[in-house]
């Protein structure tokens, strides 16, 4: 026997609040989405005028993604995709499922690479330690004459970045499996115009870590030596070589990094570093423009 959707709605909130997941509510709404191919949106619709919205062979695949969730599975794995910005970017084991706070910094840069569009020339971004690509895709995705190069050490998280690289900007992405210090294999010195970076920058050990994030993304993605620090300074020193005069860094960091991030972008040169704030008022990235020469 089939239940009605606020049944079952009722009931996978329950479950889910019970297993100690965070947002119950937002992922039972995802999750009876997911089972019946349609967005939040256009299920709250429909349910309101079919109660039994969910057949039988619907209501089977809810309870085992159900019940996935409630052994703290992400949510974004059981689904096979991540929301970023517009995007719907395919996640899985072995790569970082990009997260919410990340699309302020993304938000930014589509806003720069937009001013540098009226030329008419292409502009240039590189994203360093791009996992599913999600920031530099997005701004590929939005700003129609980016040519995007991603880089990325994990064979597992290249193989969604491909995937996820042909679906958003298959004519306008070069993907480089390699340490974020190898870029120089495919970019001039002083050549790139925009360069983002949400690099590894937690403690380990030392940061808190939900259960979600312990179990299914990769350490190298997390984890920083120099007390989160090393891969931001890197990243800093890797920028300043490659943009050109004028060009922008974006660099997302742990909550605490703000001032360290600032002081590595000025000691590199770099003009006016300043930090931006999350919603809840935490600096969550910074941003610096390359000097003259
Ligand atoms: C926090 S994740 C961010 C992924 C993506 N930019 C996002 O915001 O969702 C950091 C990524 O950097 C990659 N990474 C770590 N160290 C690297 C290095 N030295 N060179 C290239 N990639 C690196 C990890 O494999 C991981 O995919």
């Amino acid at each position: 026997m089939t239940e009605s959707f606020s049944v079952l709605l009722d009931q996978t909130i329950g479950r889910l609040r019970a297993a100690g997941v965070a947002s119950p509510e937002a992922d039972a709404w995802s999750l009876l989405a997911a089972v019946t191919g349609v967005n939040r949106g256009e299920l709250q619709a429909k349910a309101l005028i079919r109660p039994d919205i969910i057949d039988a062979a619907q209501q089977a695949q809810l309870e085992q993604w159900v019940t996935r969730r409630e052994s703290r599975e992400p949510l974004w794995h059981i689904t096979g995709v991540a929301p970023f910005l517009e995007l719907e970017l395919e996640v899985g084991p072995g790569v970082f499922t990009p997260r919410p706070e990340t699309e302020l910094l993304a938000h930014q840069a589509i806003a720069e690479a937009e001013v540098m569009v009226p030329t008419g020339s292409e502009v240039s971004v590189v994203d360093l330690c791009a996992g599913s690509g999600a920031i530099g895709l997005a701004i590929a995705h939005r700003v129609a004459h980016t040519r995007l190069l991603a880089v990325e050490s994990s064979l597992d998280a290249a193989h969604y970045l491909r995937h996820n690289a042909s679906r958003y900007a298959p004519e306008r992405s070069d993907i480089l499996v390699a340490d974020i210090a190898d870029v120089s294999q495919r970019v001039a010195d002083h050549s790139v115009d925009v360069v983002v970076s949400n690099p590894p920058y937690l403690v380990e050990g030392v940061d808190p870590l939900d259960v979600e994030t312990t179990q299914c993304d990769p350490p190298e993605a997390l984890f920083s030596p120099g007390e989160g620090l090393d891969v931001i300074r890197r990243v800093v020193d890797i920028s300043r070589r490659i943009l050109r005069p004028g060009g922008v860094v974006f660099i997302e960091h742990g909550i605490e990094h703000g001032e360290a991030t600032r002081q590595a972008l000025g000691d590199a040169g770099f003009r006016h570093p300043q930090t931006e704030l999350d919603l809840l008022g935490r600096e969550r990235f910074s941003r610096a423009v390359a000097p003259e020469q």
